[in-house]
């Protein structure tokens, strides 16, 4: 197979690496330093989607992988398709599942999928009205794509009311904020699974949990991602999202005339009432992927037969999932200034040699004139570590992402607390 994938990120990294030890040959737009040494990079803008569809025309992959959501967002499945190129994403109408909160929030609920309640705004009078009537703590979300800074866990009503006026008077997200939701405030534990769907039928992949808060003990501000780790759930919790929330939503879409095809990423609450929808993503998350796709490789779980399948190019495989070992720890690297201002040309310098089961990707990584590797975005790497316990792959991811040298470093030591607090509570004593 010959894969066209889109982005610059660690995702892209982790994506590229599983796909061509699967034997696939990967050709990236534009991609990274990470990805040059697996495949061929391109400079083709992840949002020029003429360039991109220029370049699919010449290259002529088996399919093209799309990994961030901004290209799904402008509508490069809906160029490709009219084109007759495969391609593995949404359209544009179909990832505003992800795009628009409030479009998303009102397919949920007319669709009876367990999500929080909430109400949607362009007025921060009534905005307010409606943050009183829920009682804090209370969550204030911009409606469009934020670059997941647009959502404010408010603890007090006073906060919700900044919030709501910072989006709705101050214009602080633009056109993303110009319509907020007004969200009931779920406790409980987070989940991202990842669905594979050609509209119909959804495939998960092994659970993983996210790490939004820049600082250990999920302190500080939130992130795109400070680490993950997977599995993160029972096999019976995917199974249950699948019955009662993903099954359902593509049913409605499909009813709505936009059926979602390529991967559902399912934001989740593991609530006391069950898993609850805090959000949907219409594309792999970041740093999720390079804690799942590892770990599928350890289990011996092909990715490129599951997405070849979903467009009908080749018989669809099924994932192995495994509630016991082995475990996957990723822990980002940060630039100085992130999330705020990441100061970018700082001189990188990995370590000569890796343990087993560990991987590095590339984020926000370039090469200098000189060819030197330096910082060049907010997140810059992940290093992953596949083991066959939880506590030996955190150990390993941390004690790996130590060894990692640049000026101003930031990672958090503490990827997968939770779950280790678990271990320690079974441990026999
Ligand atoms: P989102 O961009 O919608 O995923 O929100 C970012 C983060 O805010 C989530 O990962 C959660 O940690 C938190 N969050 C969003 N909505 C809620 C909610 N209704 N209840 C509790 N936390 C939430
Ligand atoms: N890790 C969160 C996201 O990809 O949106």
């Amino acid at each position: 197979m010959k894969v066209l994938l889109v982005g610059s990120g660690g995702r892209e990294h982790a994506l590229a690496w599983k796909l061509a030890r699967e034997g696939a040959e990967v050709v990236a737009a534009p991609g990274n330093p990470g990805l040059a040494a697996l495949g061929r990079c391109v400079p083709a803008r992840a949002d020029d989607l003429d360039a991109l569809v220029a370049l699919a025309e010449v290259e002529r992959p088996d399919y093209t992988l799309v990994g961030p959501e901004a290209p799904l967002a402008l509508g490069i499945v809906d160029r490709f398709r009219a084109r007759g190129l495969p391609v593995f994403g949404p359209t544009a109408a179909a990832a505003r599942i992800e795009t628009s909160k409030a479009w998303a929030k009102r397919l949920m609920l007319g669709a009876g999928v367990p999500t929080a309640r909430a109400s949607t705004h362009t007025d921060p009078a009534d905005a307010k009205r409606a943050a009183h009537a829920l009682g804090a703590p209370v969550v204030v979300k911009a409606s469009g794509l934020a670059a997941g800074k647009g959502v404010v866990v408010a603890e007090t009503l006073a906060a919700a009311a900044a919030a709501i006026d910072d989006m709705l008077v101050g214009n602080r997200y633009g056109a993303a904020g110009a319509e907020v939701l007004v969200e009931e405030f779920m406790e409980g534990e987070e989940l991202s699974l990842f669905f594979v769907t050609d509209g119909e039928t959804a495939v998960p992949l092994p659970a993983a949990q996210d790490h939004k808060r820049l600082l250990a003990g999920d302190h500080g501000p939130n992130t795109g991602g400070m680490g993950a780790y997977a599995p993160a759930a029972r096999a019976d919790v995917a199974a249950e999202v699948d019955q009662r929330i993903v099954g359902p939503t593509l049913a409605a879409m499909r009813a709505a005339g936009t059926p979602f095809t390529g991967l559902l990423y399912a934001g989740l609450m593991l609530t006391r009432d069950g898993p609850r929808v805090v959000e949907f993503n219409c594309r792999f998350g970041d740093p999720e992927t390079q804690a799942v796709l590892p770990l599928m490789d350890a289990l011996g779980s092909p990715l490129g037969p599951m997405i070849a399948g979903s467009l009908g190019l080749a018989a669809p495989r099924v994932v192995r999932t495994a509630d016991d070992p082995p475990a996957a720890v990723t822990t980002v690297l940060a630039a100085a200034g992130y999330p705020d201002a990441p100061r970018t040309g700082d001189p990188i310098t990995l370590p000569a040699d890796l343990p087993d089961g560990v991987t590095i990707f590339h984020a926000g990584t370039a090469r200098d004139a000189s060819g030197q590797l330096v910082t060049a975005g907010g997140r810059v790497l992940a290093v992953t570590a596949v083991a066959e316990t939880f506590a030996r792959a955190q150990a390993l991811s941390r004690e790996t992402a130590a060894r990692v040298e640049f000026a101003g470093k930031q990672y958090r030591d503490d990827i997968g607390w939770r779950e280790a607090a678990r271990h320690e509570a079974t441990r026999p004593a």
